[in-house]
């Protein structure tokens, strides 16, 4: 069953007591904490994923720190399991075998913005937004924008990939990452990638550790390209009957060739938890696009005529533009605090980010409206419609629904891949995915996976029991 998976068996207990006694001794008692009371809410993240109490959590002051924890957890064989803002959607963060937990939100540093090579190197724990406003100070500009993006943090956007509603135009988190530093299981700290725009030398390390979802190394700093700031930006908000004709609107607006930096669809569900959360809109709405473009202000003022046009020919019933910043940023801020809206709808609540061709939207939202009334369980969408990828949320309050659940998640997978999408496009697979990943991934292809995660990690320490279906800690 689904969340009923997720906790694995600990490390024996003298190891355990010994790496607590090692990591005390070359740490310092105050950066190692200890005892389930403080370890409790190292135990989860912000998915359904609920993992093991840790045995210690190592908050890291330094590089140094980080490279001392997956030594000892390498002398030991105690599981380690790296967490930057505990912002994660798929139960990454979320130490399954309990263990060590090595907690990278205190290395904050921006360490260096340069002007002229556009490029940010920045520590693990820095906030996403923290390091938005700084570059953005000086004329540059970060686009990877998840919803958290107020209390992630740039280790974890990395490790997970992080994609968010600029993606449209810019690219997830993987497009801007020119160099990682990264440390070990054993403590081996290596250096991939380059500050270079371009670099082709040997195998992309880089590339495969962005995405990795800490299975296969712990990030310390990261090299981050820059763009130069957009200097106009407008938003535009249209009303639409159904879904059907929003997703219309969505290729309609590709078709004319315009590339809004974002493109975001909200279902009829959704504009009622919106509506109920205090935003008053149409009730006539039964769909909403949110669409943003930026760039030069007279080329974004005429793109935003033509995006006005598009959506009025898939039938809009209203378009409006946001008249200022302000408004802009309350209209982001309902959408950003979208997930929390609907937590607070129900008890329990898992949110999808499956990806299919942008054609292919208004089948998988009908196939998966089928899917729930048969099983009987709440849905609603929203996302990133202009990429493909939609948050398809399930939502219960008993226990006894999970089955259906369960159900219906697996139906939502198999209509994605039988659409040519893919099960993630920004959340990672973690532990809750982790059980469908043959839905998409042939045996071959899963097992060069996980013996790329056997040179890394060759006894199974780091993160166990994320991406591939879980057997016990010392597997991988
Ligand atoms: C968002 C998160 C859930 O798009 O990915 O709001
Ligand atoms: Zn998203």
């Amino acid at each position: 069953m689904l969340l009923a998976r997720t906790a694995l068996p600990e490390a024996p207990a003298p190891a355990r007591e010994r790496a607590l006694r090692l990591l005390d001794r070359r740490l310092g008692g105050s950066k190692v904490l200890s005892g389930r009371e403080a370890c409790d809410a190292y135990a989860r993240d912000e998915s359904e994923a609920i993992g093991r109490v840790p045995d210690a959590v190592v908050r890291a002051a330094s590089a140094d720190d980080l490279a001392v924890a997956l030594a000892v957890a390498r002398e030991t064989g105690v599981p380690i399991t790296p967490r930057g803002g505990g912002t994660g959607r798929t139960g990454g963060a979320v130490p399954l075998a309990g263990g060590i937990v090595l907690d990278t939100s205190s290395l904050g540093r921006i360490k260096e913005i340069d002007l002229r090579e556009q490029l940010a190197v920045v520590e693990p724990g820095v906030v996403l937004a923290e390091l938005q406003a700084r570059v953005e100070e000086v004329g540059l500009f970060y686009p990877p924008d998840p919803s958290s993006l107020e209390s992630c943090c740039l280790g974890g956007n990395v490790a997970e990939n992080a994609g968010g509603p600029r993606a449209f135009k810019y690219g997830v988190t993987r497009d801007w990452v020119l160099g990682v530093e990264a440390f070990l299981v054993g403590g081996q700290r290596i250096h991939a990638g380059r500050r270079t725009r371009k670099g082709v030398t040997g195998y992309d390390v880089t590339g495969l550790l962005v995405g990795s979802e800490g299975t296969l190394a712990v990030l310390g700093d990261v090299t981050l390209r820059l763009a130069p700031k957009p200097p106009a930006v407008v938003t535009l908000l249209a009303l639409f009957a159904d879904v059907r004709r929003a997703a219309c609107a969505v290729q309609e607006i590709t078709g004319a060739g315009l590339i809004p930096r974002c493109l975001e669809l909200l279902d009829d569900e959704t504009l009622r938890a919106v509506r109920r959360a205090g935003n008053p809109i149409d009730e006539r709405a039964g769909a909403m696009l949110l669409i943003e473009l930026d760039g030069d202000p007279a080329a974004c003022e005429a793109d935003a005529e033509r995006t006005g046009e598009a959506c009025v020919a898939a039938a809009a019933l209203d378009v409006l533009v946001a008249k200022d910043s302000a408004q802009r940023e309350r209209l982001w801020a309902a959408r950003r605090r979208m997930s929390p809206a609907v937590r607070s709808l129900t008890r329990f609540k898992l949110s999808e980010d499956v990806v299919v061709p942008r054609q292919r939207l208004v089948e998988l939202l009908e196939r998966n409206a089928r899917t729930c009334e048969r099983e009987r369980v709440r849905t609603l969408t929203y996302g990133h419609a202009g990429d493909g990828n939609l948050h398809v949320n399930f939502l219960w309050d008993d226990d006894d629904e999970l089955p259906r659940v369960s159900a219906a998640i697996e139906q939502l997978f198999r209509d994605t891949v039988a659409l040519g999408g893919t099960l993630s496009g920004e959340h990672g697979i973690g532990v809750l995915k982790a059980p469908y990943l043959p839905i998409e991934q042939s045996p071959e292809l899963i097992a060069l996976q996980r013996d790329l995660k056997r040179v890394f990690d060759p006894e199974g320490l780091l993160n166990p029991g994320k991406i591939f279906p879980a057997l016990g800690h010392g597997a991988c």
